[in-house]
Order: C-alpha cells, then structure tokens, then sequence
C-alpha cells in the first residue's frame, strides 16, 4: 500500500489567494451586479511592453523555421540572457557575479519553494512575520518545521522574526540562531524595506554564524531611495552566505508568461561543497528550462528601449501606490510601504481583525485585498492592498473606501 507525504496533512487550509480567490468567486456569484475591484493578489494588469512584444514574435518566427529552431535550453538559461543579467543587474552595480552562478527558471515562486530541497531536513529556519507564504509552506511539505499549533498559528521549528510597527517592519536578528534565514526587500507583504547598512548587519550575522540567507529581490524594480540595496551582492561578503531570487513578474509583467533567476555565488559552501552544484544537479535533473521564447523576452528587458518603457510601466503602478497611501491616509487609515514596493500596508480599522475587515471592504465597496494575518500571525490586524491594478480601478476603489 503506497503512502503519502504526510507533511501535506499538516498544512492548514489552502494556499492563501486560492482561499481568497475562492471567496470573491463566492461573493460574485451571490452579486453579480457588483463589480469586484481586485487590489488582492500582486497580479501586474499593464500589457507587455512594446519591445518585448517585439522580442516574442521574433523568437516565434525563429521557432518556424529549421535554422533557427530551439529545442531543449540548457540547464542554466541561455548564454545571452544569462550575460545581460551579470552585466545588467550585478557588474553594472559593482557587483561580482558571473554569468554562469545565474540559473534561469520559469519564476520566483518555484525556486523560493525549490531552493529548500538542497538543505537538510535539520536545518531550522527563520522568517519574517508577516511574510510571503511559499517560504514556510514549502518548507511544511519537507518536514522541517516540526509541528502546528493552531492557537498561535505558529511551527514549533520555525524562528519568526516579527515585523511590526515597533521595529519599521524590519525584522531584528533572531535570538535563537537560525541555520536558513528568508528575507525578502522589498518586503512582501508589508511594502517595507531596509537600508544597505541593516542588510550588511545580515550578512555578517550569517557569515558569523554559518546560516545561508535565501534573499528574494523580486521587487527591486521598485526601489525609489537612494539608500536602499538593489541586490544582497552590493553587500561585502555576500558570496559566502546568500542566494539570491529574481522574478520578471514585477518588473516586466510576466506573471503569465514567466521568467526568473536564482543566483548562487560559487563561494557558497558548506564544508567542501558548493551550493552551486547541487543547485545545477538539481536544476538539470528535474527541469528542462524556461521557453526560449521566454528567454529572449527576458534579453529585451535589458535592451535601452526596454529599460525605458519599463521603467513607464514602473512609474505607473507606482503612481497608483501613491494614489493608494494618498487615498487611505486622507480616510484616516494608518499605512506604510509604498514608496519603494508596490504593496500597501494598512492597519485595520478599530479591533476589527483582518478577515473581518476583508469582508467587510468586499461587502461595502467590492473591493479585494488580502488580509494580514494570511502572511503569518503579526500580520494580524493588517491588510495588503496592491498598486498592479489599473489606474482607473485604482481611482475607483479609493473612492469607494472612501465613502465607506
Ligand atoms: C503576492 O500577491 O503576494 C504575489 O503576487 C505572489 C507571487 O508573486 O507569487
């Protein structure tokens, strides 16, 4: 009799945007007058940009003819994508990573939840509260984080480094020592961020104490402040300790086309063995790359007209943000983030909890955000909203909040 992976049993309820997208259906179908405004999950709305629109019919019209065909991409990513990415994100920033400790994949997601698989089972773990939850959940399904206690809604086995108002959203070393520590800046959800001497302080933490430090940097594109690291790499000794997570979505609105890359340094070891070639064992193993197509849409984004018409795009939905942080502080709600994340942090109103407050905005201006308490206990009393909407949706939802 086969068995199964008991860890998943120990998983409580559903991913959290499958159960919020389960209860707008709801909610949609008992009013279908109404129409929802989804400033929940951090899905982009803006179309492709020109040049990548560009860059994916001429990889098509490649793949229709035998010259140019492309079959299976190597196991790291294309040659030219992974060069513009060294260039682009790390040596043009003073950064030394080569090309070839990139890793192309099809996304952020997948490789923050993958990653995990290289370490031991024993290893603990420490994350932020409220944090983005493919980090703890994956980490669930391996059986590294003991057991659940519905009360708290905490693991026996994971160190929670609470971010709340008191500390700025910024998490402080854990007081037990960690052997993996997730961080994410710009933060998801709570829209935060920390300086480049606070990531250095974190750096040296895990070099000091031999804990590898996996940073996702899917929000960088977001950055407006000057002292605000755009890579964990611009930190002094960074290539001993970290892993870096990079996404497309949010930068270049693949969220529905997909493209990301993981950066391991091949200075990352433990005892004699480099990260990096576990990473590439596992990589060649159980995946067969991101589309070639995809590949050369991810090369456009670094092209000059590229850059340009993204950073539009960037400004757009960072206009919203502004219209968002604007909107809500006019309606007497306490927010922070914003400025340098698209996601914005709001206390909710009174003692109302964040699933009481998701009702209610759904109920009174059909309005979707996600509630705090979905990230991780000191999310509670909080709720996410999302600057990727349209600005008209923006405007609108605003307004309606508003008035409620
Ligand atoms: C979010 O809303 O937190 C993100 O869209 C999730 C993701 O990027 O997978």
């Amino acid at each position: 009799m086969f068995k199964i992976n008991e860890n998943y049993l120990k998983l409580p309820g559903s991913y959290l945007f499958s159960t919020i997208a389960k209860k707008v259906n709801e909610f949609q179908a008992a009013n279908p007058e109404k129409s929802v405004i989804r400033l929940g999950i951090g899905d982009v709305t803006q179309p492709l940009a020109p040049v990548i629109i560009d860059a994916l019919h001429g990889a098509v019209d490649e793949m229709g003819k035998a010259e140019t065909f492309h079959g299976y991409a190597p196991d790291l990513g294309y040659e030219f994508l992974r060069t513009a990415i060294a260039k682009n994100d790390y040596a043009d920033r003073g950064c030394d990573i080569a090309a070839d400790e990139i890793f192309v994949s099809d996304g952020a997601k997948c490789d923050s939840g993958n990653i995990q698989e290289i370490f031991s089972v024993d290893n603990k773990i420490a994350v932020c509260d409220p944090v983005y939850p493919v980090y703890v959940d994956t980490n669930v399904m391996a059986g590294r984080t003991g057991t659940y206690d519905s009360k708290t809604e905490m693991w026996s086995d994971v160190i929670y480094m609470p971010c709340t108002a008191e500390n700025n959203f910024a998490p402080e070393l854990p007081k037990e020592t960690p052997d993996m520590i997730y961080l994410c800046f710009p933060n998801n959800p709570t829209g935060a961020t920390i300086t480049k001497d606070q990531l250095q302080v974190w750096v040296d933490y895990a070099n000091k104490v031999g804990a590898v430090i996996i940073y996702d940097a899917a929000y960088e594109a977001y950055i407006s402040e000057p002292d605000v690291p755009h890579t964990i790499f611009e930190c002094e000794g960074a290539r001993t300790c970290a892993i870096e997570l990079k996404s497309f979505s949010k930068n270049a609105g693949f969220t529905g086309t997909r493209l990301g890359y993981t950066v391991i340094p091949k200075d990352l070891k433990c005892g004699d063995v480099m990260l990096h070639s576990l990473w590439a064992r596992r990589h060649g193993t159980k995946y067969n790359g991101a589309p070639y197509i995809q590949q050369r849409a991810g090369e456009a984004v670094y092209s000059p007209e590229g850059k340009e018409q993204l950073a539009k795009q960037v400004a757009y939905y960072m206009n919203n943000a502004k219209v968002i942080k604007e909107g809500l502080q006019e309606a007497g709600y306490t927010v922070s983030g914003g400025v340098n994340a698209p996601y914005i942090w709001l206390k909710t109103p009174g003692t109302m909890t964040s699933w009481e407050f998701f009702d209610y905005l759904l109920a009174n201006a059909n309005v979707v955000g996600t509630p705090g308490s979905g990230f991780g206990p000191s999310g509670e009393g909080y709720f996410r909203l999302t600057a990727f909407g349209t600005y008209e949706n923006t405007v609108a939802a605003l307004e309606r909040i508003k008035k409620m």
